[in-house]
């Protein structure tokens, strides 16, 4: 099993002097958590980062931190940086099954989230992703912040990664929405266009996607006073 990070992102949402993947938090850029964060457990043998043709960041402040990985120049979305990652990983380990992809902005998963991760999603023939029962209710709204439907939440869940995948059917099905202009905003949902069902494991509220200016304070929080090896649901 090969792990692959995307870090190919500009974070428009973020804005700051830097990507959001390389912020310093606890004394590391985000990006050496998160890869830190899959090394944790020994069925993941390798890890391939994906970063931008122009990166002027990870040579400076991450590559000396997460050695041993191999790195790929991403493309202009998410799923591109993706697709590009699978092709190398493909290409230069052609015996690697399953794929764990995980957010280079997710620096707080924990062991026991992985590992159960792993366990129910090698089990799973379209493979698994970690996600969060939805808790508040949902409103899809107009363009004006009008109320237009309520959803019923009770058969809602909010994607988190990592997501474990069968390689080469990850890799084709992006392949194809790539190729039809279409790319979607998380791996499950290529494998669900391909007609795959995976399955969905209990993830964690500290599992966050540093997202806003904000979440980095709720990051650093996390990552100081909680043991990463401990049960966090
Ligand atoms: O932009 P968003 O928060 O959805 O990014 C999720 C992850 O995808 C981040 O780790 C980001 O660096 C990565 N990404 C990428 N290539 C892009 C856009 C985002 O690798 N073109």
């Amino acid at each position: 099993m090969h792990a692959l990070v995307p870090a190919a992102g500009i974070g428009l949402r973020f804005g700051g002097e830097r990507p959001k993947q390389y912020i310093e938090i606890a004394g590391k850029p985000v990006l050496a958590h998160a890869i830190e964060a899959v090394r944790r457990d020994s069925r993941v043998t390798g890890v391939t980062v994906v970063i931008a043709a122009d990166d002027r960041w990870f040579e400076a402040s991450t590559r000396a931190r997460v050695e041993p990985v191999e790195v790929v120049a991403g493309g202009a979305t998410r799923a591109e940086s993706v697709h590009k990652g699978l092709q190398a990983i493909a290409r230069r380990h052609p015996q690697a099954d399953w794929v764990l992809v995980h957010d280079a902005v997710r620096p707080c998963l924990s062991a026991a989230r992985l590992a159960q991760l792993l366990t129910d999603g090698l089990a799973s023939a379209d493979g698994a992703i970690l996600a969060l029962p939805v808790r508040d209710t949902l409103k899809r709204c107009d363009a004006g912040h009008r109320i237009v439907a309520t959803l019923d939440r009770a058969s809602l869940w909010a994607a988190q990664t990592p997501q474990l995948f069968p390689l080469e059917r990850l890799r084709a099905a992006l392949g194809d929405l790539l190729q039809a202009g279409a790319p979607p905003t998380d791996e499950a949902a290529a494998m669900e266009s391909a007609g795959g069902r995976p399955l969905v494991v209990m993830g964690s509220p500290r599992n966050i996607k540093i997202t806003w200016p904000g979440d980095v304070a709720v990051a650093a929080a996390w990552l100081a006073g909680i043991d990463p090896e401990e049960e966090d649901l």
